[in-house]
């Protein structure tokens, strides 16, 4: 015949008795411990600290009300205040109901009075251990939903990383001379906004823009992008096209919605003799009034095929040179103060690490997201 297995009597609940009183602890315990709860005790108010400081895992405590060194009431009000959710049942020794209103309302979940029957005893705790149980249930709970959200944010940040990239590299491959201009001015462009005390979704908005400003030019024919010459007037029109559809490819990709007007307005001028539209002052929205300041300092302090790159300093010049007409103003002179070095710095470490960058990169987005 086999063996029937012994019932599970343990339940695994951890209770702990405080009382000043040895006979009444040991009552408690023997019947406690009986039902299967695990049972701990404590002499009076500073021993239930101690030992609840020492180890947090009780489920429900039961404290008496006169006790030496330090009282229920007083006990049950430090308790609360760091772990507000324990499950505290009060036992007074009087009918005292003053004592009692008191503990309920700083936050005791019961009370028992002495002397009791084991038997009520026997509720109330079963009681506070449910009480404990759908707490901690519930905690438990939460704590796997901010998990499974964390993860999907996480999911999310990987697919729109996995996507910039992908579109970056399709616009790197087909035209590779300007080399890592789009890292470069995402970072010019975050350190301009940041002097501009933008926002972080801004700046996410910003470095988004800045990194595809140029990316309408995928629909740009070889011929033209390509072509070593200069470009005729009507080929110059198809290559303008580059910032509406540049636009058109953004506006349907939502983590990117609204850098889509950046890409749209990165050519217009402060004058109101850019394009596409033609917007002047204020109506060229904030981020491409931002950006068009670091994209022309980027194309100026770069070497190209047919010129040589300009100095810093000179091209700093040349931007503050056309403040008011082609750039806002207000944001040249921010630009304008802003420490040399910073931006050296910024191109060195592209022109060193590219890809690295645009890990780095990523992450930041990542966190603006
Ligand atoms: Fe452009
Ligand atoms: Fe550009």
């Amino acid at each position: 015949m086999t063996a029937i297995p012994e019932l599970e009597l343990e339940t695994k609940e951890k209770i702990l008795i405080v009382d000043d009183e040895e006979a009444i602890r040991n009552l408690f315990v023997e019947a406690l411990s009986s039902l299967g709860y695990r049972c701990e005790v404590a002499e009076n108010g500073l021993d239930c600290l101690a030992k609840y400081y020492e180890s947090s895992d009780y489920d429900v405590v039961l404290l008496d009300v006169q006790m030496p060194e330090l009282g229920g009431i007083e006990t049950l009000k430090k308790l609360k205040k760091y772990a507000p959710d324990l499950s505290i049942i009060i036992v007074s020794a009087s009918r005292d109901i003053d004592n009692v209103r008191t503990a309920l309302k700083e936050g005791a979940y019961d009370y028992i009075f002495k002397p009791f029957n084991i038997n009520d005893v026997q509720a109330v705790i079963r009681r506070a251990v449910e009480r404990a149980q759908l707490i901690k249930k519930n905690k438990d709970y939460q704590h796997n939903l901010e998990k499974k959200v964390e993860n999907q944010t996480q999911e999310l940040v990987n697919l729109y990383s996995g996507t910039l990239q992908a579109m970056i590299l399709a616009l790197d491959l087909r035209e590779s001379e300007t080399g890592y201009h789009s890292y470069r001015v995402t970072e010019y462009a975050l350190t301009l906004g940041r002097h501009m005390e933008l926002s972080e979704s801004e700046l996410s908005m910003l470095a988004k823009g800045a990194l595809l400003h140029d990316i309408g030019k995928i629909g740009v024919p070889d011929s033209i992008l390509l072509k070593p010459g200069k470009l005729t007037d009507e080929e110059w029109k198809i290559m303008r096209k580059h910032a509406e559809l540049g636009y058109t490819m953004l506006k349907k990709i939502e983590f990117l919605e609204e850098s889509a007007a950046l890409v749209y307005s990165h050519h217009e001028h402060f004058n109101g003799k850019g394009y596409p539209k033609g917007l002047s002052g204020t109506e060229i929205p904030l981020g491409a009034r931002i950006f068009s300041i670091v994209d022309a300092f980027d194309a100026m302090t770069s070497k190209r095929a047919y010129r040589d790159e300009m100095p810093f300093e000179k091209a700093v010049e040349r931007i503050i040179e056309a403040s008011g007409t082609q750039f806002d103003p207000d944001i040249v002179e921010v630009f304008a103060k802003i420490d040399l070095s910073i931006w050296k710095d910024i191109k060195e470490n592209i022109d060193e690490s590219g890809s690295n960058f645009l890990k780095g990169l990523l992450f930041e987005l990542s966190k603006y997201n």
